[in-house]
């Protein structure tokens, strides 16, 4: 007997989730992009660049008028958007509707689920990366790896054989929240500061006073990883940081290309929710709050 495929929806058709919808629709997953009211073409065709080789394909549309229920949802929105993007499609959702969130930052799945406490929510966190260059359509601009995976859950789910046959590198992680949070530190010291000081990430280990403010920086958010628990993670967190800068040095973060296009950054995720927990165990974190003070300066 044969299992049926589940149908998957995206919700966040930017850079990363262009990439997915093409990776999964060309290995032959059923994937709906979600797009605004008033989009009228049926199908998209999504365009992906990568190594001088052009792969090109053709995803259904539906908007939220859709009458379409949707069982599996893929999440790649900004952070920001998350929960008016869910809000706008949760007539579409049901009692035990799978949510796949592939959003920076940390907070939201906790957020969402106390907004719609039926769905089963998964999160996930990539080193993939990919930029657009016009609508749906973008540059793949290295491999990387993406972990999938739900707190206390050690085994994956029937639907991610398809994500691990489909996505290059695609492993289940049975301590998602760790892999979230190291993601979310090192974000926390490259991101506001490439995006302040208008460089890309190699010049964090390049120029003498961007590498005393790292250190810095890296210190309090140590402290807090340690607090909250990671204690793994605090201890290799000066390494993997400069491991990160070294392997990205050409990069411009993306925080870096939100601020240069105009767009709201996602750092309240970020640096925000790494200050929050900070108050929580009463740490003193100067640097990041001052970090976050003036990336919420320099945006509209
Ligand atoms: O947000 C980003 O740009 C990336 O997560 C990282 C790892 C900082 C590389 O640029």
């Amino acid at each position: 007997m044969t299992t049926q495929q589940p149908h998957w929806h995206l919700l966040g058709a930017g850079a990363i989730g262009c990439l997915y919808a093409g990776h999964l629709r060309s290995s032959g997953c059923d994937i709906s992009l979600i797009m605004r009211e008033g989009t009228s073409p049926a199908s998209l065709p999504i365009i992906t660049e990568h190594g001088g080789i052009r792969s090109e394909q053709h995803v259904p549309v539906v908007t939220p008028n859709s009458h379409a229920p949707i069982s599996h949802l893929v999440i790649t929105t900004k952070a920001y958007d998350v929960s008016e993007a869910v809000a706008s499609i949760a007539h579409l959702l049901s009692e035990d509707s799978v949510v796949v969130l592939l959003v920076n930052g940390m907070g939201l799945a906790e957020q969402l689920a106390a907004d719609w406490p039926h769905l089963n929510i998964f999160c996930g966190t990539t080193t993939e990366g990919a930029y657009c260059l016009a609508p749906q359509h973008i540059q793949h601009t290295g491999r990387g790896k993406t972990r999938i995976g739900k707190q206390g859950e050690k085994k994956p789910p029937p639907w991610f054989e398809q994500w691990s046959d489909a996505i290059d590198t695609c492993l289940w992680d049975s301590d998602i929240e760790a892999a979230l949070w190291s993601k979310m530190a090192i974000n926390c010291i490259i991101n506001p500061l490439t995006a302040l000081h208008n460089c890309a990430n190699g010049e964090l280990s390049q120029d003498p006073e961007l590498i005393t403010q790292v250190t810095t920086l890296c210190g309090e958010v140590c402290k807090i990883t340690r607090a909250a628990g990671f204690t793994a993670i605090a201890a290799a967190l000066p390494q993997l940081i400069a491991g990160v800068i070294a392997a990205t040095a050409n990069n411009r973060s993306s925080m870096l290309q939100d601020v240069e296009n105009g767009r709201r950054t996602e750092i309240d995720y970020i640096t925000g929710f790494l200050l929050q927990v900070a108050d929580q165990h009463g740490i003193d974190a100067p640097h990041n709050r001052a970090l976050l003070k003036s990336i919420k300066s320099h945006q509209c």
